[in-house]
């Protein structure tokens, strides 16, 4: 599969906005849909929150595409304050690839132009946070050499589900 990885554009946004509600309720709405869920998504993954973090210089979105269409893209914050160390780091925030195009290299890609941005711009490591129960994801970062170094809640609504906080020096 022959695929290319840019950095997002302005006109961006929509597909992005799609492919987050997509990806997202594939991996955490197992069980069928409730409200907590649905308003999650409808509230996070809006076309006008990822045209601004397109155009917020602190974080960079580098967008997949397959045929000129998208199929997955990494979000990456720059002086973000990581939650178990409390210094500042680089976060990689969001990995996300349609799951019609797994398994195909897209993820591995991704995650390699992350870790590539934030060298050349002199950070020496990355960090992110992922769900315990994502146990793909998370062998996915295991055979990538990331480290946990510790667990934090990620609050959804009155819920807290477990979040692995993984580090990799670079
Ligand atoms: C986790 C996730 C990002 C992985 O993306 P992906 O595109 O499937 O990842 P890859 O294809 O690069 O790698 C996965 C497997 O595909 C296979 N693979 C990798 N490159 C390949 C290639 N060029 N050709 C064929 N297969 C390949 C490998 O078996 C790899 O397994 P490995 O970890 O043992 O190396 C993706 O499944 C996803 O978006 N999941 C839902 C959202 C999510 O959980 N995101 C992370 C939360 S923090």
């Amino acid at each position: 599969m022959t695929f290319h990885i840019r950095m997002a554009k302005a006109d961006d946004a929509l597909n992005l906005a799609a492919l987050s509600t997509q990806v997202w309720l594939h991996t955490y709405a197992k069980a069928g849909l409730r409200n907590t869920l649905s308003r999650y998504v409808f509230a996070a993954f809006t076309e006008k929150k990822l045209a601004a973090e397109i155009a917020n210089g602190a974080k960079q979105l580098l967008v997949c595409e397959v045929d000129a269409c998208l199929v997955g893209y990494v979000k990456i914050a720059y002086r973000a304050i990581c939650p178990v160390r409390r210094l500042e780091s680089v976060e990689i925030e969001t990995l996300y690839v349609q799951e019609h195009f797994s398994g195909h290299g897209v993820g591995s890609a991704l995650l390699q132009a992350a870790m590539d941005h934030s060298r050349a711009k002199g950070w020496n490591e990355v960090f992110l946070m992922v769900n315990l129960e994502n146990h793909r994801a998370r062998t996915f970062y295991e055979t990538r050499a990331f480290e946990r170094i510790g667990t934090v809640d990620f609050a959804l609504e009155d819920e807290r589900h477990a979040n692995a906080v993984l580090i990799k020096y670079l």
